[in-house]
């Protein structure tokens, strides 16, 4: 049997992080130039039943029923099982890999579960659907971040840019069409900051103030609406200023950092139009929005204050 192979971009969250988790609409976009990829071999002359995984980013090399429960990689390939009602897997090997750096914002965790169970559920002759993809990899995503909104499954599942909003029974998810590129230079503080952390304790600061942070919510929601409707119009012009305003309120509500704010004003100086953290933040990516002709020029800006890497992207 052919080994069975999947892969899942990584993603940016361009506005409404953090405010999503509380009902407000955020957009987000899928990076192609980093992915997680799953593999997945048949072991014909092993017993059934016998899954070995090898996942060498994390240094893992094991066997399935030796890993705990809650062990994402567990999860995601016993929930396929589950899904089709099946007590034990097809003897195989998962090897499964990734580019996206983890615990930067850039929705590793989401991209490993969606490559994985596609290839998984492809690999038992039964791919999943979109919807049932996202679904599961939502439930895997709640042990990376707690209380997770949704949009990072949905957005690496469909790999387009979404206008998401989550709601209390259900989530309004609408696929953008973008007419005009969107060019965005992406520069990593190098600072792992896990999200459950960053999301934990904001919520521990809203719970005891909810009067002082509801309305920086509700701004960060207007933003989102109209840098929403800036890019339907094909007008990327007018996300700049509205990515500065969305950072300005990521920072009221604590979830910026010394590093983080140095490569936004790095990227600023450098020529940027605007720029923000992007995703749960304390560490982790930020986003800038450049003109193609100045992009470079904006990388170099980063990695001189200090980004460990950069990636130009166009979001289309
Ligand atoms: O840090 P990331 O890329 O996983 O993004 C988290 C986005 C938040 O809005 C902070 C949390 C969420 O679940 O939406």
């Amino acid at each position: 049997m052919p080994a069975m192979t999947a892969t899942a971009p990584g993603k940016v969250i361009l506005f409404g992080e953090h405010a999503v988790v509380y009902g407000r609409p955020a957009i987000a976009a899928p990076v192609n130039q980093v992915q997680a990829r799953a593999v997945i071999q048949a072991e014909p002359r092993a017993v059934a039943g016998s899954v070995h995984v090898q996942a060498p980013d994390i240094h893992l090399d094991v066997m399935l029923a030796d890993l705990p429960g809650d062990h994402p990689i567990s999860l995601t390939v016993r929930s396929v099982l589950v899904e089709y009602g099946l007590t034990r897997s097809p003897a195989c090997t998962i090897r499964v890999t990734s580019t996206i750096p983890i615990a930067s914002g850039l929705g590793s965790g989401a991209a490993v579960a969606v490559a994985l169970l596609r290839a998984f559920s492809a690999f038992l002759g039964q791919p999943l659907p979109n919807e049932r993809i996202s679904a599961l990899a939502f439930e895997v995503e709640k042990i990376h971040h707690g209380t997770p909104s949704g949009i990072d499954n949905t957005v690496i599942t469909y790999a387009m840019p979404v206008y998401f909003v989550h709601g209390p029974a259900r989530n309004t998810i609408e696929l953008i069409s973008v007419s005009v590129p969107i060019t965005l230079v992406i520069g990593d503080t190098g600072v792992p900051s896990p999200t459950a952390q960053a999301v934990g304790d904001l919520r521990h600061a809203w719970q005891s103030d909810p009067k002082r942070y509801e309305p920086l919510f509700d701004r960060m929601g207007w933003i989102t609406q109209m840098a929403r409707q800036a890019i339907v119009d094909g007008r990327p012009e007018l996300l700049g200023d509205l990515m500065n305003q969305n950072q300005d309120i990521l920072s009221q509500v604590g979830v910026s950092s010394p590093e983080l704010d140095r490569l936004v004003s790095a990227a600023r100086a450098g020529g940027a139009s605007g720029a923000k953290l992007s995703g749960g933040g304390k560490g982790g990516n930020m986003i800038a929005l450049a003109l193609p002709a100045v992009a470079t020029q904006v990388a170099r800006a980063l990695k001189e204050a200090g980004a460990v890497r950069t990636i130009i992207t166009t979001i289309k």
